[in-house]
C-alpha cells in the first residue's frame, strides 16, 4: 500500500494552527479535560487513578458498552474501539479490499476513504455522486445501480456527509441496506457526523439495519472532543472486525486509556453535548443569514441537513483555490477550497460549529468588502 499525500491534511497543516480566524473547521466547539470531568462528580478523582499501562485491544469493556449504547439492538461485542475515526478507515479499506474488487465510494467524501482504496494496487473505484440540485444536495439510486458490476465488493458512504452536510433520510438509508442486502454487499457507513441532524430526523445507523454493514463513529466531531483520538466500529460482522482488530495490531495497537476514561464520562453525558453543538450550529446558521443575503451575488449557499459543515459554491467566475488562498494569506480567514476534494468545481466548505464563528465570520465580511 502506497498512500498520495492527504491533501485536506496538508492544507490544514500549512494554516490550521497559525491562521487566526477558522471558518472551515468539521469538528464542534472543544473543551477542556477539566470541564468534561466537572460534568460529573469524582470523575476528576477516577481520572486521576487511571492506570497508565496497555489497554485492551478491542477497548475497555465499560467503554463498548456505552458505545453499544447508542444504537438499537447492539452489544459491547459488535464494538470495536479505534484510534481516532481515520484507523477505522484505513483499517476498514485494507483489509476488504483486493486486487480485482470494485468499491463504490459516495463522492465528494472524507478523502481518506477512496485514498486507501486506491492505495491498494489493482483496486477499482467509481463514485457515487451527492450531486448539487438546484441548490440542494441529493443521491439517485438508479446511478447507483448502474455503477455496481460482478466484482463490486463493498459501497462506502459517509452520511452525514463531510463536506456537503447532505444525509440520508431514514427511508433512504433502509433502501440502501436492502440494496447492499439484495447484491450481497457490505456497506461501511461513515457516521461520524450523526448526532448533529438539523432537520429534525434523528438519523438510524447502517450498524442496526444490516448484518454486513460497519457503522464508524468518533468522539471528535459531533461531540466536540477531537483530542482524545477516540472512535470505534459497530458491526453484526464479528468476522469482518476480527480482521479490523489483526490489521490495528500494526497500528495503533490499542487506545490511550486517559482518553478511554475521558470518553466514558463524555458519553454518560453524550446527549447534553449534542444539544449544546446542536445549539452552538443552529445560532451559527441564524448568524451566517444577513451574510450570505448580502453576498449572495458571490456566495450561493447550500444547505446542511446535518453536521457542522457545508460546501458552498462560488459564483461571478470565482475559482475556490484563489479565493480561499486570498482570504488566508490576506486576512487570516481559513476556508477549505473544493480542490482538496479532488473537484475544480468552485466550491468551499465552511465549519459552523465553533463559538468563535460570528467573529470570524464577521471578518471574513470585512474582507470580501476589499475584493
Ligand atoms: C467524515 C469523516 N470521517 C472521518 C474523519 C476522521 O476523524 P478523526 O479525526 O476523528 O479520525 C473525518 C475528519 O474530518 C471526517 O470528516
Amino acid at each position: 500500500m502506497k498512500l498520495r499525500d492527504f491533501a485536506l491534511e496538508c492544507y490544514f497543516g500549512k494554516y490550521e494552527f497559525t491562521a487566526p480566524y477558522l471558518l472551515a473547521q468539521s469538528d464542534c466547539e472543544a473543551m477542556s479535560a477539566r470541564e468534561l470531568l466537572a460534568l460529573e462528580e469524582g470523575a476528576e478523582a477516577g481520572y486521576l487513578d487511571t492506570w497508565l499501562g496497555y489497554t485492551e485491544t478491542w477497548g475497555a469493556p465499560a467503554l463498548r458498552e456505552a458505545i453499544a449504547g447508542l444504537y438499537r439492538g447492539t452489544g459491547p461485542e459488535d464494538v470495536l474501539t479505534l484510534c481516532g475515526a481515520q484507523e477505522g478507515i484505513l483499517a476498514y479499506m485494507n483489509v476488504m479490499l483486493d486486487a480485482g474488487d470494485h468499491a463504490v465510494i459516495m463522492y465528494p467524501n472524507y478523502p481518506s476513504v477512496w485514498e486507501a482504496a486506491r492505495a491498494i494496487p489493482g483496486v477499482e473505484w467509481s463514485n457515487w455522486e451527492v450531486r448539487d440540485s438546484g441548490g440542494r444536495w441529493a443521491v439517485d439510486f438508479d446511478e447507483l445501480e448502474a455503477l455496481v458490476r460482478p466484482n463490486t465488493k463493498l459501497i462506502a458512504v459517509n452520511s452525514p456527509n463531510n463536506p456537503t452536510g447532505y444525509a440520508f433520510t431514514n427511508e433512504e438509508l433502509r433502501r440502501l441496506c436492502d440494496f447492499c442486502r439484495e447484491r450481497g454487499l457490505y456497506l461501511f457507513c461513515d457516521e461520524v457526523y450523526k448526532g448533529l441532524e438539523l432537520d429534525g430526523e434523528r438519523r438510524d445507523s447502517a450498524a442496526e439495519l444490516y448484518e454486513k454493514a460497519v457503522s464508524l463513529g468518533v468522539m471528535s466531531k459531533a461531540y466536540g472532543l477531537a483530542g482524545l483520538r477516540l472512535g470505534w466500529m459497530v458491526s453484526k460482522d464479528h468476522g469482518l472486525l476480527e480482521r479490523v482488530v489483526c490489521f490495528k495490531h500494526y497500528t495503533s495497537i490499542c487506545s490511550a486509556a486517559p482518553s478511554e476514561y475521558l470518553s466514558l464520562v463524555a458519553l454518560r453525558h453524550g446527549e447534553a453535548l449534542l444539544e449544546r453543538n446542536r445549539g452552538i450550529i443552529r445560532d451559527n446558521l441564524r448568524a451566517a443569514e444577513p451574510f450570505f443575503a448580502r453576498w449572495r451575488d458571490l456566495i450561493c449557499p447550500m444547505p446542511a441537513l446535518a453536521g457542522p459543515v457545508a460546501f458552498h459554491r462560488l459564483l461571478g467566475g470565482w475559482d475556490a483555490d484563489t479565493f480561499c488562498r486570498l482570504a488566508v494569506e490576506r486576512r487570516g480567514v481559513l476556508l477549505l477550497p473544493g480542490s482538496v476534494y479532488d473537484t475544480d468545481k468552485p466550491y468551499f466548505r465552511m465549519g459552523f460549529g465553533r463559538k468563535s464563528f460570528p467573529e470570524n465570520l464577521a471578518v471574513l465580511d470585512d474582507f470580501l468588502h476589499t475584493l
